[in-house]
């Protein structure tokens, strides 16, 4: 398929791209379901979703979006936002850095220049926002954050009960990074109520739609386009957005930015939320993960998005930059 035309691009186009994009992905069987908590799974390996929400309110899809899952680490960016909003990014930032690690997502390390962790996509670095949030919140800080998600995504989401439990029985690792973090006084206590919320907002349920939603709404300034509700800081949004760019899509962050162009995070419950400032949200699920921890179809879906569409944020052409504001059902 050749980059789309985008002066002349319809509702039929967008959709003929998400059909394209369809019939590539689903022929591809690589990859893994997650296994280390065991209640991930249990999921479907076969199912593929995408969605793509506007900063205008409007939708498109392709695939499973019934099906929910876990949002996983994609919950980081959210608490992040919400932690740069009701604490500021001086007191944030002095916590937790925006350096990209270059290792696993669970790595027992800090910033050796530093002694914080490197970023808060990074366990260590989600575990200390999540202590800085029950600092602030106390014991309502998960329904806190369970209402700002639902809020993004513009409808109420659930917890996973299964999963929850499955974190909580596995999730020793994450433990052992909590009581780090607490002896080298990075966080305070309790800190078992920090890793709960950590735990509790890894299992949030959510579905392709979902996600593109929340994406719309990081996209549209930290309005909900569909909703019209102000959910998120402005100036938050624009520090979250930079932190996914350099450091959302594990190890692979950097070959992501590279290949395609754009702020997004990714969980190992499958799911991939990406977005274009000012444009679009977009979200993906299917849960065969590669050895990063990044869904295959996922990466494979974006890839042909980015490019069919010009969206890389420094793509030569600038095509992609008046996608919606001019020619999306124009
Ligand atoms: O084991 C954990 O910490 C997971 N619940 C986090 C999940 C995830 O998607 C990995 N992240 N970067």
């Amino acid at each position: 398929m050749g980059n789309v035309e985008i002066t002349s691009m319809k509702a039929a186009d967008i959709n003929h791209v998400l059909s394209h994009i369809y019939d590539t992905v689903i022929q591809n069987r690589e990859g893994a379901l997650a296994d280390y908590i065991p209640e991930l799974a249990k999921v479907d390996p076969n199912i593929f979703g995408m969605a793509l929400a506007t900063n205008n309110g409007k939708v498109y899809s392709i695939g499973d979006l019934e099906t929910t899952f876990t949002i996983q680490s994609i919950s980081k960016a959210l608490n992040y936002c919400i932690a740069l909003e009701l604490m500021g990014s001086d007191v944030v930032f002095e916590r937790v850095g925006v350096e990209p690690s270059g290792d696993r997502f669970n790595a027992i390390e800090f910033d050796p220049r530093t002694l914080r962790p490197y970023n808060p996509m990074v366990n260590a670095g989600a575990i200390t926002i999540a202590g800085l949030l029950y600092d602030r919140l106390g014991s309502e800080a998960y329904e806190y954050i369970l209402d700002r998600f639902s809020q993004a995504a513009g409808r109420q989401l659930e917890l996973h009960e299964g999963v929850y439990r499955s974190e909580l029985l596995t999730g020793h690792r994450n433990r052992a990074i909590g009581h780090l973090l607490l002896s080298a006084q990075a966080i305070e206590e309790p800190v078992d109520a920090a890793l709960d919320l950590y735990f509790r907002q890894c299992s949030i349920s959510v579905n392709a739609m979902d996600l593109a939603v929340i994406g719309a709404t990081f996209a549209n300034l930290g309005q909900n386009p569909i909703t019209g509700r102000q959910v998120f800081d402005m100036t938050a949004v624009r520090n979250t957005l930079s932190v996914m760019f350099t450091c959302g899509m594990y190890d692979y962050s950097g070959n992501w930015a590279y290949d395609v162009g754009l702020p997004a995070k990714s969980g190992v419950g499958g799911g991939i939320l990406g977005i274009v400032n000012r444009q679009l949200g977009i979200g993906t699920f299917s849960p065969r993960l590669d050895t990063n921890g990044n869904s295959v179809r996922g990466l494979a879906s974006f890839k042909i998005l980015s490019d069919e569409f010009g969206l890389h944020a420094f793509d030569p052409t600038n095509r992609g930059s008046g996608l919606v504001s001019h020619f999306f059902d124009h």
